[in-house]
């Protein structure tokens, strides 16, 4: 018998919240590798008060109905495009995220793909690992200068500033990007000028997406849009997969229409058995592990937690997406 609020936690996530969860609260953690289908987590939340997913489950207004008791949903993500806010909102459902705390971490995937891919450095080693490498090449394997070049930035949030701040102190790199906000920071400490979209797609050299993925946002990188860019650019996005038309890109590499790309995202992931993805030798694909450093994780586990442990308790979540569903049932 207990007086706790029961949760479900769709994953098992790092000690330092999983913890305070199970510390707090009734949980059940589903245990598996695999995330649970989505009827099963309508299943399980039926009579909790909490709720811990993961960008890979989908919370939409069915689920939410199907959980009256429900206050919170706290993602184990900053992004969120896996929840209907306004279905929560409407319910009076808390959704917390994890902001700040893997910005670092994923300004360093971005300029990781960013130089790995300017530099050819997974097809190097392919090259080596596959015996072809007989002798040092004066014209094989040329990639990208960095210094000096032309950085765009596409979503000058703190992603977005985290990796400009890089390229600009360390690798002296000009900072064009496109939002619809100013970023007065990013101006004045990093003389990063905000310009519309064909502008920065048509002057930078490296191109990299830190937007949210929105009605706006989907769809944004197709054929048209590469062919604005320079075909020496090198395009990099550790944002959302469907931000992107992959068709579109492979095209694009394969055709010369630019230099090469890095993901950290795909669109669906992973991507399906046999992806033309895979086959691209100016593609790098990572497994959507921007975040995926000890500390980073650690730190979204707890606020993950004190998102959760916030909401149960009716107060206002530390990181809190939907902060106007004040009410809960
Ligand atoms: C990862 O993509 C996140 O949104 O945290
Ligand atoms: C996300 O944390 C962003 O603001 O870029």
């Amino acid at each position: 018998m207990s007086s706790k609020p029961k949760v479900f936690v769709t994953r098992r996530i790092p000690e330092k919240g999983l913890e305070q969860i199970l510390a707090a609260t009734d949980a059940e953690v589903w245990p598996g590798e695999l995330p649970p289908p989505y009827e099963t987590i309508v299943e399980k939340v039926a009579d909790c008060e909490g709720l811990v997913s993961l960008l890979t489950d989908r919370i939409d207004a069915r689920l939410l109905d199907a959980a009256p008791r429900l206050k919170v949903v706290s993602n184990y993500a900053v992004g969120f495009n896996n929840i209907d806010i306004a279905a929560a909102t409407a319910r009076g459902v808390r959704v917390g995220n994890t902001p700040g705390v893997l910005t670092d971490a994923t300004a360093d995937m971005a300029f990781c793909l960013l130089i790995a891919a300017a530099r050819r450095l997974v097809e190097g080693h392919d090259y080596g690992r596959s015996g072809k490498w007989k002798t040092w090449e004066p014209l094989g394997h040329l990639g990208a200068d960095l210094v000096g070049r032309t950085l765009g930035i596409i979503g000058m949030g703190r992603i977005g500033y985290a990796m400009a701040r890089r390229c600009r102190l360390g690798w002296d790199m000009q900072v064009l990007y496109h939002d619809v906000h100013v970023h007065a920071q990013a101006e004045a400490e990093l003389s990063a000028r905000k310009v519309d979209l064909d502008t920065l797609l048509g002057q930078a050299d490296f191109v990299s997406v830190h937007t949210d993925l929105n009605d706006s946002t989907r769809g944004l990188f197709n054929l048209a849009t590469f062919r604005k860019m320079k075909p020496t650019a090198v395009f990099v996005n550790t944002a959302r997969g469907p931000i992107v038309v992959e068709a579109d890109l492979i095209e694009a590499l394969r055709t010369g229409v630019i230099f090469a790309a890095g993901l950290d995202v795909t669109d669906p992931e992973p991507p399906v058995e046999g992806s033309p993805l895979y086959g691209v030798p100016n593609l790098i694909v990572a497994p959507h592990i921007a975040s995926a450093t000890v500390g980073t994780r650690n730190a979204m586990a707890d606020i993950c937690a004190r998102n959760l442990l916030a909401g149960l308790r009716g107060e206002a979540l530390p990181a809190w997406v939907n902060p106007e569903a004040t009410t809960h049932r």
